[in-house]
Protein backbone atom coordinates (compact mmCIF):
# COMPACT_ATOMS: atom_id res chain seq x y z
CA UNK A 1 0.00 0.00 0.00
CA UNK A 2 0.97 3.45 -0.92
CA UNK A 3 0.93 6.17 1.97
CA UNK A 4 0.84 9.97 0.86
CA UNK A 5 3.01 12.30 2.31
CA UNK A 6 0.46 13.91 4.85
CA UNK A 7 -0.11 9.80 6.01
CA UNK A 8 3.67 9.39 6.17
CA UNK A 9 3.99 12.32 8.84
CA UNK A 10 1.04 11.93 10.30
CA UNK A 11 2.26 8.01 11.35
CA UNK A 12 5.31 8.38 12.51
CA UNK A 13 4.02 11.08 14.77
CA UNK A 14 1.62 8.32 16.27
CA UNK A 15 4.76 6.37 16.32
CA UNK A 16 6.51 9.05 18.28
CA UNK A 17 3.88 9.24 20.57
CA UNK A 18 3.14 5.71 21.34
CA UNK A 19 7.18 5.56 22.39
CA UNK A 20 6.73 8.55 24.69
CA UNK A 21 4.20 6.53 25.96
CA UNK A 22 5.53 3.54 26.47
CA UNK A 23 8.76 4.89 27.92
CA UNK A 24 7.05 7.01 30.84
CA UNK A 25 5.12 4.27 31.43
CA UNK A 26 8.25 2.14 31.60
CA UNK A 27 9.98 4.98 33.65
CA UNK A 28 7.06 4.74 36.51
CA UNK A 29 6.95 1.11 36.41
CA UNK A 30 11.11 1.83 37.36
CA UNK A 31 10.48 4.21 40.20
CA UNK A 32 7.51 2.64 41.47
CA UNK A 33 9.57 -0.55 42.04
CA UNK A 34 12.62 1.89 43.30
CA UNK A 35 10.44 3.28 45.97
CA UNK A 36 9.31 0.01 46.87
CA UNK A 37 12.31 -1.69 47.51
CA UNK A 38 13.89 -1.86 50.61
CA UNK A 39 17.38 -1.52 49.16
CA UNK A 40 18.79 2.06 48.60
CA UNK A 41 19.25 3.95 45.72
CA UNK A 42 20.06 7.19 44.20
CA UNK A 43 21.29 9.19 41.15
CA UNK A 44 23.96 11.72 41.25
CA UNK A 45 24.55 14.47 38.57
CA UNK A 46 28.02 14.80 37.26
CA UNK A 47 28.44 17.76 39.27
CA UNK A 48 27.68 15.34 42.47
CA UNK A 49 23.76 16.74 43.15
CA UNK A 50 21.20 14.84 43.45
CA UNK A 51 18.82 13.80 41.19
CA UNK A 52 16.94 11.08 42.46
CA UNK A 53 16.40 9.13 45.54
CA UNK A 54 14.44 6.50 47.11
CA UNK A 55 13.01 6.22 50.07
CA UNK A 56 15.18 3.29 51.50
CA UNK A 57 17.92 5.91 50.85
CA UNK A 58 16.68 8.29 53.33
CA UNK A 59 17.69 6.43 56.46
CA UNK A 60 22.03 6.73 54.82
CA UNK A 61 21.82 10.04 55.02
CA UNK A 62 19.91 10.48 58.01
CA UNK A 63 17.87 13.19 56.48
CA UNK A 64 14.50 13.27 54.00
CA UNK A 65 14.12 13.31 50.61
CA UNK A 66 12.84 16.83 50.08
CA UNK A 67 16.05 18.02 51.79
CA UNK A 68 18.13 15.83 49.99
CA UNK A 69 17.36 16.53 46.41
CA UNK A 70 19.67 19.20 44.52
CA UNK A 71 22.36 19.38 46.99
CA UNK A 72 25.56 18.18 46.56
CA UNK A 73 26.32 15.05 48.09
CA UNK A 74 29.52 16.10 49.76
CA UNK A 75 28.17 18.82 51.68
CA UNK A 76 25.92 16.74 53.27
CA UNK A 77 28.36 14.31 53.85
CA UNK A 78 31.71 16.01 53.99
CA UNK A 79 33.18 13.91 56.78
CA UNK A 80 33.30 11.43 53.80
CA UNK A 81 35.61 13.94 51.52
CA UNK A 82 39.23 11.87 51.17
CA UNK A 83 37.93 8.69 52.41
CA UNK A 84 37.78 5.48 50.50
CA UNK A 85 34.16 5.96 49.09
CA UNK A 86 35.06 9.28 47.91
CA UNK A 87 37.82 8.13 45.81
CA UNK A 88 35.96 5.01 44.29
CA UNK A 89 32.83 7.18 43.56
CA UNK A 90 35.31 9.69 41.87
CA UNK A 91 37.35 6.70 39.91
CA UNK A 92 33.58 5.41 38.62
CA UNK A 93 32.91 8.38 37.28
CA UNK A 94 36.73 9.42 35.56
CA UNK A 95 37.39 5.87 34.46
CA UNK A 96 33.11 5.12 34.01
CA UNK A 97 33.94 1.72 35.46
CA UNK A 98 31.31 0.15 38.16
CA UNK A 99 32.80 0.18 41.53
CA UNK A 100 31.51 -2.44 44.43
CA UNK A 101 32.72 -1.87 48.10
CA UNK A 102 31.59 -2.78 51.93
CA UNK A 103 31.04 0.06 54.39
CA UNK A 104 30.37 1.27 58.23
CA UNK A 105 28.16 4.10 57.83
CA UNK A 106 29.44 5.44 60.65
CA UNK A 107 32.00 4.15 63.10
CA UNK A 108 29.78 1.07 65.51
CA UNK A 109 27.16 2.05 63.20
CA UNK A 110 25.37 -0.14 59.77
CA UNK A 111 26.95 -1.46 57.14
CA UNK A 112 25.74 -1.73 53.70
CA UNK A 113 27.19 -3.10 50.32
CA UNK A 114 27.41 -0.28 47.72
CA UNK A 115 27.61 -0.79 43.82
CA UNK A 116 28.18 2.50 41.88
CA UNK A 117 27.14 2.85 38.03
CA UNK A 118 28.52 5.70 36.23
CA UNK A 119 25.84 6.56 33.69
CA UNK A 120 25.63 9.43 31.06
CA UNK A 121 24.75 12.16 33.25
CA UNK A 122 26.51 10.93 36.37
CA UNK A 123 26.37 8.30 38.65
CA UNK A 124 23.82 5.33 40.07
CA UNK A 125 24.12 4.25 43.25
CA UNK A 126 22.65 0.77 44.66
CA UNK A 127 23.40 -0.36 48.37
CA UNK A 128 22.07 -3.02 50.69
CA UNK A 129 21.89 -3.21 54.47
CA UNK A 130 24.21 -6.02 55.58
CA UNK A 131 24.75 -4.96 59.08
CA UNK A 132 23.38 -8.69 59.66
CA UNK A 133 25.89 -10.31 57.35
CA UNK A 134 28.85 -8.69 58.92
CA UNK A 135 28.27 -9.20 61.99
CA UNK A 136 27.45 -13.28 61.59
CA UNK A 137 30.91 -12.70 59.87
CA UNK A 138 32.57 -11.36 63.06
CA UNK A 139 31.31 -13.63 65.10
CA UNK A 140 32.61 -16.52 63.18
CA UNK A 141 36.07 -15.07 62.89
CA UNK A 142 36.00 -14.34 66.40
CA UNK A 143 34.88 -17.91 67.12
CA UNK A 144 36.97 -19.68 64.51
CA UNK A 145 39.85 -17.52 66.34
CA UNK A 146 39.20 -19.00 69.53
CA UNK A 147 38.55 -22.50 68.66
CA UNK A 148 42.36 -22.09 67.29
CA UNK A 149 43.60 -20.66 70.26
CA UNK A 150 42.18 -23.83 71.81
CA UNK A 151 43.19 -26.11 69.70
CA UNK A 152 46.91 -25.04 69.89
CA UNK A 153 46.46 -24.79 73.74
CA UNK A 154 45.01 -28.41 73.95
CA UNK A 155 47.82 -29.79 71.57
CA UNK A 156 50.50 -27.81 73.93
CA UNK A 157 49.53 -29.35 77.08
CA UNK A 158 48.68 -32.37 75.38
CA UNK A 159 52.42 -31.98 74.25
CA UNK A 160 53.30 -30.82 77.62
CA UNK A 161 51.78 -33.80 79.49
CA UNK A 162 53.51 -36.71 76.95
CA UNK A 163 57.19 -34.61 77.69
CA UNK A 164 56.39 -35.36 81.63
CA UNK A 165 55.32 -38.34 81.59
CA UNK A 166 58.65 -39.47 79.01
CA UNK A 167 60.96 -37.08 81.25
CA UNK A 168 60.07 -39.46 84.33
CA UNK A 169 61.23 -42.78 82.77
CA UNK A 170 63.63 -41.65 80.69
CA UNK A 171 65.91 -39.35 83.35
CA UNK A 172 65.41 -42.33 85.96
CA UNK A 173 67.35 -44.15 83.10
CA UNK A 174 70.33 -42.04 82.32
CA UNK A 175 70.76 -40.56 86.04
CA UNK A 176 71.69 -44.23 87.54
CA UNK A 177 74.49 -45.05 85.13
CA UNK A 178 75.37 -41.26 85.00
CA UNK A 179 75.84 -41.89 89.06
CA UNK A 180 77.68 -45.26 88.55
CA UNK A 181 80.20 -43.80 86.20
CA UNK A 182 80.88 -40.84 88.38
CA UNK A 183 81.35 -43.18 91.56
CA UNK A 184 83.87 -44.62 89.44
CA UNK A 185 85.72 -41.86 88.36
CA UNK A 186 86.02 -40.46 91.56
CA UNK A 187 87.60 -43.81 93.36
CA UNK A 188 90.04 -43.92 90.79
CA UNK A 189 91.12 -39.97 91.05
CA UNK A 190 91.94 -40.91 94.44
CA UNK A 191 94.36 -43.59 93.18
CA UNK A 192 97.80 -42.75 92.82
CA UNK A 193 98.25 -43.95 90.00
CA UNK A 194 96.40 -41.69 88.03
CA UNK A 195 97.61 -39.03 89.95
CA UNK A 196 98.91 -37.09 86.37
CA UNK A 197 95.28 -37.55 85.03
CA UNK A 198 93.91 -35.38 87.96
CA UNK A 199 92.76 -32.61 85.69
CA UNK A 200 90.92 -34.86 83.07
CA UNK A 201 89.33 -36.70 85.84
CA UNK A 202 87.69 -33.30 87.25
CA UNK A 203 86.50 -32.47 83.92
CA UNK A 204 84.80 -35.48 83.14
CA UNK A 205 83.30 -35.20 86.62
CA UNK A 206 82.26 -31.47 86.44
CA UNK A 207 80.63 -32.54 83.04
CA UNK A 208 78.93 -35.60 83.95
CA UNK A 209 77.64 -32.79 87.44
CA UNK A 210 76.56 -30.66 84.00
CA UNK A 211 74.64 -33.69 82.28
CA UNK A 212 73.11 -34.40 86.09
CA UNK A 213 72.17 -30.72 86.54
CA UNK A 214 70.22 -30.76 83.27
CA UNK A 215 68.78 -33.95 83.94
CA UNK A 216 67.50 -32.43 87.56
CA UNK A 217 65.84 -29.82 85.85
CA UNK A 218 64.18 -32.11 83.41
CA UNK A 219 63.24 -34.07 85.97
CA UNK A 220 60.97 -31.16 87.53
CA UNK A 221 58.55 -31.55 84.17
CA UNK A 222 57.67 -35.28 85.40
CA UNK A 223 55.89 -33.83 88.69
CA UNK A 224 52.49 -34.96 88.73
CA UNK A 225 49.77 -33.54 89.95
CA UNK A 226 50.52 -34.35 93.66
CA UNK A 227 52.62 -31.15 94.81
CA UNK A 228 52.60 -30.09 97.82
CA UNK A 229 50.93 -26.93 98.00
CA UNK A 230 50.58 -24.84 101.13
CA UNK A 231 49.13 -21.47 101.70
CA UNK A 232 51.75 -19.00 101.11
CA UNK A 233 52.35 -15.21 100.22
CA UNK A 234 54.06 -14.40 96.97
CA UNK A 235 55.25 -11.15 98.13
CA UNK A 236 57.20 -13.29 100.64
CA UNK A 237 58.33 -15.75 98.50
CA UNK A 238 60.00 -13.46 96.15
CA UNK A 239 61.84 -10.96 98.77
CA UNK A 240 63.23 -14.20 100.38
CA UNK A 241 64.56 -14.79 96.85
CA UNK A 242 65.72 -11.85 96.20
CA UNK A 243 69.14 -11.78 97.33
CA UNK A 244 70.08 -14.48 95.19
CA UNK A 245 68.33 -12.94 92.51
CA UNK A 246 69.87 -9.56 92.39
CA UNK A 247 73.48 -11.41 93.26
CA UNK A 248 72.66 -12.92 89.80
CA UNK A 249 71.85 -9.46 88.06
CA UNK A 250 74.87 -8.20 89.63
CA UNK A 251 77.21 -10.22 88.05
CA UNK A 252 76.19 -8.97 84.76
CA UNK A 253 75.17 -5.19 85.75
CA UNK A 254 71.69 -5.21 85.26
CA UNK A 255 69.19 -4.29 87.95
CA UNK A 256 66.11 -5.70 90.08
CA UNK A 257 63.19 -3.62 91.38
CA UNK A 258 60.52 -5.12 93.02
CA UNK A 259 56.66 -3.63 92.89
CA UNK A 260 55.04 -5.98 95.43
CA UNK A 261 51.40 -4.65 96.18
CA UNK A 262 49.52 -6.59 98.77
CA UNK A 263 48.41 -9.65 97.51
CA UNK A 264 46.26 -12.29 99.26
CA UNK A 265 47.58 -15.61 100.21
CA UNK A 266 47.68 -18.91 97.79
CA UNK A 267 48.16 -22.53 97.68
CA UNK A 268 51.23 -22.82 96.11
CA UNK A 269 53.98 -25.32 96.34
CA UNK A 270 57.78 -22.44 97.35
CA UNK A 271 59.77 -24.56 95.64
CA UNK A 272 58.38 -24.75 92.35
CA UNK A 273 57.67 -21.38 92.59
CA UNK A 274 61.35 -20.46 93.19
CA UNK A 275 62.34 -22.08 89.84
CA UNK A 276 59.36 -20.33 88.18
CA UNK A 277 60.41 -17.40 89.33
CA UNK A 278 64.04 -18.06 88.74
CA UNK A 279 63.48 -19.30 85.11
CA UNK A 280 61.54 -16.29 84.41
CA UNK A 281 64.22 -13.87 86.36
CA UNK A 282 67.36 -15.73 84.30
CA UNK A 283 65.46 -15.01 81.02
CA UNK A 284 64.48 -11.59 81.46
CA UNK A 285 68.53 -11.05 82.53
CA UNK A 286 69.32 -12.80 79.39
CA UNK A 287 67.02 -10.97 77.10
CA UNK A 288 68.83 -7.19 78.71
CA UNK A 289 71.87 -5.43 77.61
CA UNK A 290 74.30 -3.70 80.54
CA UNK A 291 72.32 -1.59 82.65
CA UNK A 292 68.82 -2.97 81.82
CA UNK A 293 66.63 -3.20 84.85
CA UNK A 294 64.32 -6.32 85.57
CA UNK A 295 60.93 -5.15 87.59
CA UNK A 296 58.83 -7.83 89.29
CA UNK A 297 54.94 -6.86 90.06
CA UNK A 298 52.34 -8.48 91.76
CA UNK A 299 48.88 -7.28 92.13
CA UNK A 300 45.54 -8.40 91.91
CA UNK A 301 43.07 -8.17 89.01
CA UNK A 302 39.57 -8.74 89.80
CA UNK A 303 39.24 -12.54 91.19
CA UNK A 304 42.97 -13.30 90.03
CA UNK A 305 46.47 -12.77 91.66
CA UNK A 306 49.14 -11.53 88.83
CA UNK A 307 52.72 -11.94 88.58
CA UNK A 308 54.57 -10.27 86.24
CA UNK A 309 58.05 -10.39 85.20
CA UNK A 310 59.17 -7.54 83.14
CA UNK A 311 62.42 -6.97 81.52
CA UNK A 312 64.00 -4.23 79.12
CA UNK A 313 65.31 -6.49 76.66
CA UNK A 314 64.83 -6.94 72.64
CA UNK A 315 61.24 -8.35 72.45
CA UNK A 316 60.67 -11.77 70.88
CA UNK A 317 60.09 -12.22 66.85
CA UNK A 318 56.45 -14.10 66.10
CA UNK A 319 58.93 -17.02 65.12
CA UNK A 320 60.19 -17.30 68.61
CA UNK A 321 56.85 -16.21 70.40
CA UNK A 322 54.88 -19.20 68.63
CA UNK A 323 57.58 -21.35 69.67
CA UNK A 324 58.12 -20.57 73.10
CA UNK A 325 57.34 -23.30 75.97
CA UNK A 326 58.05 -26.19 73.30
CA UNK A 327 60.56 -28.18 74.87
CA UNK A 328 63.96 -28.18 74.43
CA UNK A 329 63.40 -24.88 72.34
CA UNK A 330 66.12 -22.64 72.80
CA UNK A 331 67.55 -19.22 70.68
CA UNK A 332 70.94 -19.06 73.00
CA UNK A 333 73.89 -20.87 72.60
CA UNK A 334 74.27 -22.42 75.49
CA UNK A 335 70.63 -22.87 76.39
CA UNK A 336 69.10 -25.81 77.69
CA UNK A 337 65.48 -25.02 76.35
CA UNK A 338 63.56 -26.24 79.44
CA UNK A 339 63.08 -23.08 81.23
CA UNK A 340 60.13 -22.19 80.00
CA UNK A 341 58.34 -25.62 79.18
CA UNK A 342 58.72 -26.18 83.30
CA UNK A 343 57.76 -22.46 83.71
CA UNK A 344 54.35 -24.07 81.76
CA UNK A 345 54.31 -27.25 84.21
CA UNK A 346 54.71 -25.37 87.42
CA UNK A 347 51.96 -22.93 86.40
CA UNK A 348 49.52 -25.94 85.08
CA UNK A 349 49.95 -27.36 88.50
CA UNK A 350 49.22 -24.28 90.43
CA UNK A 351 46.11 -23.50 87.75
CA UNK A 352 47.72 -20.58 86.77
CA UNK A 353 48.09 -19.07 83.51
CA UNK A 354 51.02 -17.82 81.71
CA UNK A 355 50.61 -14.80 78.62
CA UNK A 356 53.42 -13.23 77.20
CA UNK A 357 53.70 -9.76 76.27
CA UNK A 358 56.15 -8.56 73.76
CA UNK A 359 57.59 -5.69 71.92
CA UNK A 360 61.01 -4.10 70.62
CA UNK A 361 60.64 -2.30 74.11
CA UNK A 362 60.63 -5.68 76.16
CA UNK A 363 58.75 -8.93 77.78
CA UNK A 364 56.27 -8.66 80.70
CA UNK A 365 55.86 -12.57 81.06
CA UNK A 366 52.11 -12.68 83.50
CA UNK A 367 51.27 -15.63 85.38
CA UNK A 368 47.87 -15.79 86.56
CA UNK A 369 46.93 -17.02 89.84
CA UNK A 370 43.76 -17.85 90.46
CA UNK A 371 42.59 -17.45 93.99
CA UNK A 372 41.35 -20.49 96.00
CA UNK A 373 38.62 -20.63 98.50
CA UNK A 374 40.41 -22.07 101.04
CA UNK A 375 38.71 -24.42 103.77
CA UNK A 376 40.06 -23.26 107.24
N1 LIG B 1 62.28 -12.44 78.43
C1 LIG B 1 62.62 -12.90 77.21
N2 LIG B 1 63.01 -12.04 76.24
C2 LIG B 1 63.33 -12.48 75.01
N3 LIG B 1 63.31 -13.79 74.64
C3 LIG B 1 62.94 -14.69 75.56
C4 LIG B 1 62.56 -14.31 76.89
N4 LIG B 1 62.21 -15.42 77.55
C5 LIG B 1 62.37 -16.45 76.71
N5 LIG B 1 62.81 -16.03 75.51
C6 LIG B 1 63.07 -16.87 74.31
O1 LIG B 1 62.54 -18.15 74.54
C7 LIG B 1 63.54 -19.14 74.39
C8 LIG B 1 63.25 -20.29 75.34
O2 LIG B 1 63.42 -19.90 76.69
P1 LIG B 1 63.70 -20.99 77.78
O3 LIG B 1 62.67 -22.06 77.67
O4 LIG B 1 63.85 -20.33 79.10
O5 LIG B 1 65.08 -21.64 77.32
P2 LIG B 1 66.54 -21.00 77.35
O6 LIG B 1 66.50 -19.82 78.27
O7 LIG B 1 67.40 -22.10 77.87
O8 LIG B 1 66.85 -20.63 75.95
C9 LIG B 1 64.83 -18.40 74.64
O9 LIG B 1 65.92 -19.04 74.02
C10 LIG B 1 64.55 -17.03 74.05
O10 LIG B 1 64.72 -17.05 72.66
MG1 LIG C 1 65.66 -19.79 80.13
Amino acid sequence: MMLSFEEMVRYGQDEDIMVENILEVTNRKVVNILENITDGYFALDRSWRFTYLNKASEKIFFNSRENLLGRIIWEVIPEHINQAFFELYSKAITEQKPVYFEMQICPEGDWVEVHAYPTEDGLSVYFRDITQRKQIEVALRRSEERSARLLKEITRLERLQLIEKMAGCISHEIRNPLTTVRGFLQLLSKNVEFVRYQEYFDLMIEELDRANAIITEYLSLSNNNSVELKLLNLNQIIEKLLPLIQADALMTDKYIELELQEVPDLLLNKSEIHQLLLNLVRNGLEAMFTGGCLTIKTYTEGEDVVLAVKDQGQGMPPSVLEKIGTLFFSTKDNGTGLGLPICYSIARRHNASITIETSAQGTIVFVKFKQQAVDN
